[in-house]
């Protein structure tokens, strides 16, 4: 765990988390393990979310595609607005951080120059977030109750999970930003043609942000070849058409072992209200 600008704060008491040892504690002797693969479960109610959403094969199978660079240029769009919206020392934190893809990548592009943090509720996903051994701190948690202090994070991001506007708000510095990523009206297009007999562009829903004010908005375009079943399993699982595709768009993936498709994303960038 990393020991500068420390953010992370009690889920019990609120007080700040301080590193001892092998576990993080307040001054009121909350005290949490760091599990062998790096991360802290700050989880208080309720079970981590094992089983909800990914499992661990396809936890392992979203980390294996993602590593492959699909999504780089997305990577790269987030780096971009950390260059621009933080400086050396703020801390940045990576809002269900799934297994840890981003922030692994942005530990690299700023060797040590910022605090980075991510924290899910899935402990599969956050293991291997763990097991990346980036440099970051990751932790188990849910959004709607976020262990880390009030006003802390110059720079949160988020892509494609719930959205909880008076949470991220309430962490964000006076002069921090909230970057958030929506699919581009083309993103999958080449997939939905292979699911759908009549694929739909998608509509570029903006989440409901509350008292959160947009203040820049970025379009991230690529295209992407997928060579092998293998690939094109591994991004249909990512997708919520895994869970609405008929049997025949199944079987009609199913035969595919090459596909090109454009990728597109619309990064919502907000500040405080
Ligand atoms: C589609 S994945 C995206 C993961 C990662 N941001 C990425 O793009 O690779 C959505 C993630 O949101 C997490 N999630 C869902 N509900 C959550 C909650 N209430 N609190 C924290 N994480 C949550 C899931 O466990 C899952 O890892
Ligand atoms: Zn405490």
């Amino acid at each position: 765990m990393t020991q500068f600008t420390p953010i992370l704060c009690c889920p019990v008491c609120r007080q700040a988390l301080i590193v001892n040892g092998k576990t993080v504690q307040c001054n009121s002797r909350h005290c949490f393990d760091v599990s062998k693969d790096g991360y802290v479960n700050l989880l208080l109610s309720g079970k981590p979310g094992e089983d909800k959403g990914d499992n661990k094969e396809m936890a392992r199978s979203r980390r294996d595609f993602l590593n492959k660079g699909f999504y780089q240029p997305l990577a790269q769009a987030i780096g971009e607005c950390a260059e621009k919206y933080t400086r050396e020392g703020d801390s940045v934190l990576d809002i269900c951080c799934g297994e840890g893809y981003y922030t692994d990548y942005l530990t690299k592009r700023f060797f040590g120059s910022r605090a980075f943090y991510g924290f899910d509720i899935s402990k599969n996903m956050v293991r291997l977030a763990g097991k990346r051994r980036c440099g970051a701190d990751f932790f188990v948690a849910n959004i709607a109750n976020i262990p880390v202090q009030t006003a802390s994070v110059k720079m949160a991001f988020h892509l494609f999970a719930p959205f909880h506007a008076a949470e991220f708000s309430r962490i964000l510095s006076d002069e921090g930003v909230l970057v958030t990523a929506i699919p581009g009206r083309r993103h999958l297009f080449g997939l939905k043609q292979a699911l759908y007999d009549t694929p739909y562009e998608n509509d570029e829903k903006q989440p409901d942000a509350g008292s959160l004010v947009l203040c820049d908005t970025l379009r991230v375009r690529d295209e992407i070849t997928l060579s092998s079943q293998e690939d094109i399993n591994a991004l249909f699982q990512m997708t919520p058409y895994y869970y609405h595709t008929p049997a025949g768009g199944m079987a009609r993936l199913k035969m595919l072992n090459h596909m090109q498709t454009e990728i597109e994303f619309v990064l919502l960038v907000y500040r405080k209200g």
